[in-house]
């Protein structure tokens, strides 16, 4: 018999025709809407298997409900969505997405850089208005790129592929990370900073970090003061990181210059939150990894890790090796 699997999205073709074969689905009919909390606590009850989103908030109560979850796969390479050591504990493998999407999001992180340096949204707009009457000499004047410090905090996969970029633009590129990394200081000549050392001296500031208890809150107005007045703060890892009203705050008084934004404590982000109102945010629906190629990458390797993981075997991105030493 076919095992169980709830899908809570509409998902590329390719992946979907691999489970397709393999087992019996349950498929959240929309691509637009996320499940809602009635569906998933109804659907869990018979899913083998779950192959989910970052939008679904997978906690012990949908844990407890799904008594029959042996794989849990996420289209995604953050999982903070997930209990983790909840599904560990019922010796669930929790599988993600890393590695396939570390280029196009870095691609992202700087073109959020280099949007909120030279103004791009807020010229494009302007143009829109009719408000371009000539070309003036201080007219939408930005922050130079080339040549400047590049602070990265999360030196993992996709901070590292950041720093990459950051040569082609000659700048010098500052890390911070729980574990300083001497491979990439050897590799590439980045140095290692403390947070506010990192805080002062760059003039882009790129978190990277995953959402934990650790990093939740990790920038208030605290960090964002130790940042210089000309900084641009580019968030690409997880809302609720940034504070918001902080961020808010240190816009609108001068405290930093810019903010570029894929990611909000609440998404979608209400149309009526403050920081929309700005003309130095960039402010982005969460499109980090959103190129055709990568989704579709994506969605495959989530595929492969659940049915990998429902046939007993090791999934290929394992988040919880625990489940298998256990075993
Ligand atoms: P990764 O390779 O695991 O990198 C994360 C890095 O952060 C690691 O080097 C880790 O250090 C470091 N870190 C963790 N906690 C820390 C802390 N408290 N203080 C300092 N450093 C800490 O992950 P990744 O693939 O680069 O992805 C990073 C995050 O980006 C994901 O978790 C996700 O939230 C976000 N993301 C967003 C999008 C988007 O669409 N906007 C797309 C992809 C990813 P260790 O070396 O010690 O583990
Ligand atoms: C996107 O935010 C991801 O974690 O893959």
């Amino acid at each position: 018999m076919k095992p169980k699997v709830l899908v809570t999205r509409q998902i590329p073709e390719d992946a979907l025709r691999m489970l397709e074969e393999a087992c019996e689905l349950k498929i959240w009919p929309h691509s637009d809407v996320p499940a809602t909390r009635e569906f998933l606590e109804k659907e869990i009850v018979d899913a083998e298997g779950l192959y989910c989103l970052l939008t679904e908030k997978i906690d012990k109560d949908i844990l407890e409900k799904g008594n029959r979850l042996r794989a849990i796969s996420t289209m995604a390479v953050g999982y903070n969505n997930i209990d983790v050591s909840a599904a560990t504990e019922r010796g669930i493998p929790v599988s993600n997405t890393p590695d396939v999407l570390t280029e196009t999001t870095a691609d992202l992180a700087f073109a959020l850089l280099l949007a909120t340096a030279r103004r791009v949204v807020e010229s494009s707009d302007f143009l829109r208005r009719g408000e371009w009457k000539t070309w003036s000499p201080m007219l939408l004047t930005g922050q130079d790129v080339y040549g400047a410090t590049l602070g990265i905090i999360g030196m993992g996969r996709i901070g590292e592929a950041v720093g990459r970029r950051a040569s082609g633009f000659d700048m010098k590129v500052l890390y911070h990370n729980r574990r300083r990394k001497p491979e990439v200081e050897e590799k590439y000549g980045f140095e290692y900073a403390e947070l506010n050392q990192l805080l002062s001296q760059s003039d882009f500031v790129v978190i990277l970090v995953p959402y934990s208890s650790e990093t939740a809150n990790l920038i208030t107005m605290d960090q964002l003061r130790l940042m210089k007045k000309t900084a641009s703060l580019i968030n690409v890892a997880r809302g609720g990181i940034v504070n918001e009203k902080d961020l808010y705050d240190a816009l609108t008084g001068g405290v930093i210059w810019a903010a570029g934004l894929d990611v909000f404590e609440t998404e979608p982000v209400p149309l009526d939150h403050p920081l929309l109102t700005l003309p130095n945010v960039v402010a982005l629906p969460h499109i980090g990894s959103a190129s055709i190629r990568t989704r579709t990458k994506m969605a495959q390797l989530a595929a492969e890790n659940l049915l990998m993981s429902l046939a007993g075997q090791r999934p290929k991105c394992l988040v919880n090796p625990e489940v298998f030493e256990k075993n």
